[in-house]
């Protein structure tokens, strides 16, 4: 007979979205039980409901772990890092192609080493749980190492990622470049060895389409139409020059947008790192496809590449699929909080808004949908793995402060954590059910 489940349970206040919200105010967008029970088996959620109601169902001998102060969500989902920029991080005085020739391709150099990329693995994924995030899309490096390092980290923690080996065949060092054959055959072997395996997904990635040729876009084309549900993640659009040099060579496209259109990279699996200057006729066709634009707020600001327009690109007669990501080391941090404040700021600058509710949803349903994984992860709902962040909007002095200011009113309550906080107000997280960090447990250093 098969084994008993292991049951865990959480008690706390519970927060999970059921759609977009419309604004401030949508109070029927999420479901807040003030009170409210976990119920865990084998990592998933089996119920969710009020302590009262569900407490007799725990079953004999499970110890609750309660929260009387935490405000639980779904963990957070980052849907674009690179896992080889933990050094590259804060890097002075570039915009994107010098910053990528200065620093990014010197550092992600040392992933060839696999004792680097595996003890890299490790710090990554310990910042992203000290962050609240517990589902990432990670660029790796161009070697296949670096990806088996991530995946097996991910694996022997039981997070779910999903990554891709760069590929790059062009304009980089040459250390640094696969060739259009090798990049198709590494990816490959990539796809057969990770995709599925557990809770890990592949991502075909080819960086952008200057460290392209076309060969390898089209073998990018091709490792897509042969696993289909495998995702594709890239770089779109994101600064002037760097535009400029894809017209140049990629003299016979429509725009930047056209060249993945021509090897057959939009779809619903695709995520397009930055969309920041697109032309009415990108943002139609990427929504005609299906494709992400995915909004990098620190880093746009950061890198110096401009400010997204979320309006334009929501607009009704072509709605493009959006989510927010945090793009570390273009990013400047790994928490989704703070990218979450950056983002409202960015917003601010065009005179359009963010509202709390916008964030949170985001951060946890809204880029589980962006990621095709809203039957898996991103809500509080029967069936959903029980990946989850606890939060403290008391957990600075500051914050504390404004909060004696607010009289319960959770829209406040998440401003004021996407305004202020970042990892110090996340006090827990847990993978399956399991806790996977505690901000109260000392750590080794
Ligand atoms: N475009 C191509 N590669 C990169 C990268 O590593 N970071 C960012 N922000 N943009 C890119
Ligand atoms: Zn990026």
């Amino acid at each position: 007979s098969p084994a008993p489940p292991r049951f865990t349970a959480l008690r706390g206040r519970l927060l999970s979205f059921r759609r977009a919200p419309t604004g401030p105010g949508d109070a029927d967008s999420h479901v807040c039980i003030p009170d409210g029970l976990l119920l865990i088996a084998d990592g998933r959620i089996q119920a969710v409901g009020t302590y009262a109601d569900l407490k007799d169902q725990i079953p004999a001998g499970v110890a609750v772990d309660h929260h009387p102060d935490g405000l639980i969500l779904p963990g957070f989902i980052d849907t674009h890092i690179h896992f080889p920029q933990t050094q590259v991080i804060a890097s002075y005085g570039a915009q994107l192609l010098d910053w990528l020739e200065k620093y990014t391709f010197i550092e992600e150099q040392k992933y060839a080493d696999p004792a680097h990329a595996a003890a890299g693995a490790r710090f990554f994924l310990d910042e992203l749980l000290r962050n609240g995030t517990t589902t990432a899309a990670a660029y790796g490096s161009v070697h296949p190492q670096s990806v088996d390092a991530l995946f097996a980290e991910a694996e022997r923690r039981g997070a779910g990622l999903i990554a891709g080996k760069v590929m790059m065949d062009r304009h980089a060092p040459a250390a640094l470049t696969d060739s259009a054959e090798s990049g198709y055959a590494d990816s490959k072997a990539l796809i057969e060895r990770w995709h599925r395996r557990g809770r890990q997904r592949y991502a075909v990635t080819p960086r952008f389409a200057i460290t392209s040729t076309e060969a390898q876009l089209e073998a990018a084309g091709a490792l897509l139409r042969e696993h289909p549900g495998v995702h594709m993640q890239t770089h779109l659009s994101e600064n002037l020059d760097e535009i400029a040099t894809v017209r140049r060579l990629f003299p016979t496209a429509r725009d930047y947008t056209d060249v993945y259109d021509r090897f057959g990279l939009l779809g619903p699996t695709s995520l397009f790192g930055h969309c920041i200057h697109l032309s009415e006729e990108e943002m139609r066709r990427l929504s005609d496809s299906g494709s992400v634009a995915v909004f990098c707020p620190t880093s746009n600001l950061f890198i110096g590449s401009g400010l997204f327009d979320r309006a334009a690109l929501s607009r009704a007669d072509r709605p493009v699929r959006q989510s927010l990501a945090t793009d570390v080391g273009g990013g400047t941090s790994y928490s989704m909080l703070r990218t979450a404040g950056e983002a409202y700021k960015v917003l601010q600058m065009r005179g359009q808004n963010l509202s709390a509710l916008a964030a949170f949803d985001l951060m946890t349903r809204g880029n589980a949908a962006a990621l095709g994984m809203a039957d898996e992860i991103g809500t509080l709902e029967p069936g959903r793995w029980a990946d989850l962040v606890v939060l403290d909007a008391r957990a600075t002095p500051a914050m504390r402060h404004r909060m004696n200011a607010i009289d319960g009113d959770l829209e406040e309550e998440l401003f004021v954590l996407m305004i202020l906080g970042d990892d110090r107000a996340v006090t827990h997280t847990y993978l399956r059910g399991e806790k996977a960090y505690d901000r109260a447990a000392p750590t080794a250093e």
